[in-house]
């Protein structure tokens, strides 16, 4: 199923979409199993809340076509590596659990998540590779780009299945290819993908949870690949925020000329009113508990 384009505002326009060549992908157990996770490389200052609202705009029609498949008014559902609370936000709104948790590591981002929190929406601090979360166990675990940031994603699981009540299912979002024929697009995604390769992080991780063998604990009940096309406009400003965050990263490979090139070229691009030169595959898998129905 594909999810709708999302255009700012007064943007019509045509394009085709073109094919990347096929990147080599490998499972999990090929690569090595780092203990700590990787520091999380796009900052949690103001800029990179910002950068989550145009994630939130950018995501929200793919996350809520995901969510449609959770029975509704779960006991608890749990976002894990909430950021700024805008994901977990839509899971309340669109859920209606009776409570809904945001768990994340950053306690600035906590922070701009609380700040109108109420009893049925809270945020709290963990590290979520570490059971036992101090929710206790969910009925819904919900995982939306939060894998390409951990060292372990298969622990990771592992670890969740953990965290479920009986017949609770985990929901994992995540990226699984980024096609696009923007040339400007596709050299700032060879060093985002570059960048974290090197700190230990997987941009493309939805395509090794596809791979994924049995996970203890754990039965899939669907998997899906869902093409979610984006506005050129908005994918420029989301990628010159996450430039800002990492650009002088070494492992991006970008010399100080290419990234003023590249932030150059993206600002040109943020009043582009094109709506197909770029769209994201997103691996959406269920995960059941293999206790209770
Ligand atoms: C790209 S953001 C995604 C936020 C949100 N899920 C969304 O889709 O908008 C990744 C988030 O994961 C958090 N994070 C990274 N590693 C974490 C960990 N081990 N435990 C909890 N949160 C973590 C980061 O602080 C950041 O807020």
């Amino acid at each position: 199923m594909a999810g709708s384009p999302i255009n700012v505002p007064g943007t019509p326009v045509a394009l085709s979409i073109g094919q990347n060549p096929a990147r080599p992908s490998t499972p999990f157990p090929q690569r090595p199993a780092p203990l700590d996770n990787p520091p999380y490389a796009f900052g949690d200052d103001d800029t990179a809340a910002e950068r989550h609202r145009m994630l939130a705009y950018i995501f929200a029609p793919e996350i809520k076509s995901f969510l449609a498949h959770v029975p509704p008014k779960p006991g608890l559902a749990v976002d894990l590596g909430c950021g700024p609370g805008f994901t977990t936000r839509l899971i309340a709104d669109t859920l209606n659990a009776r409570k809904t948790v945001g768990l994340d590591t950053s306690r600035p981002f906590l922070d701009m998540a609380g700040s109108d929190s109420n009893h049925d929406l809270d945020f709290v601090h963990h590290d979520v590779t570490r059971a036992s979360f101090p929710t206790g166990a969910a009925d819904v675990l919900f995982c939306h780009l939060l894998l390409p940031h951990l060292a372990n994603p298969a622990a990771a699981l592992r670890a969740w299945a953990s965290q479920l009540r009986p017949a609770g299912l985990l929901l994992v979002d995540e990226v699984s290819d980024i096609q696009t024929v923007n040339s400007t697009f596709r050299a700032y995604l060879d060093a985002a993908e570059r960048m974290l390769d090197g700190i230990g992080g997987d941009l493309y991780v939805g395509r090794r949870v596809e791979r994924l063998g049995r996970v203890p604990g754990l039965r899939r009940i669907s998997s899906r690949l869902v093409k979610h096309p984006v506005a050129t406009a908005a994918c420029a400003r989301m990628f010159r925020l996450n430039l800002n965050a990492w650009g002088p990263n070494p492992h991006a490979d970008l010399a100080p000329e290419d990234i003023t090139d590249l932030a150059t070229a993206l600002d040109n691009l943020s009043t582009s009113t094109a709506t197909n030169e770029i769209h994201w595959q997103m691996r959406q898998i269920i995960f059941k508990a293999t206790t209770g129905g």
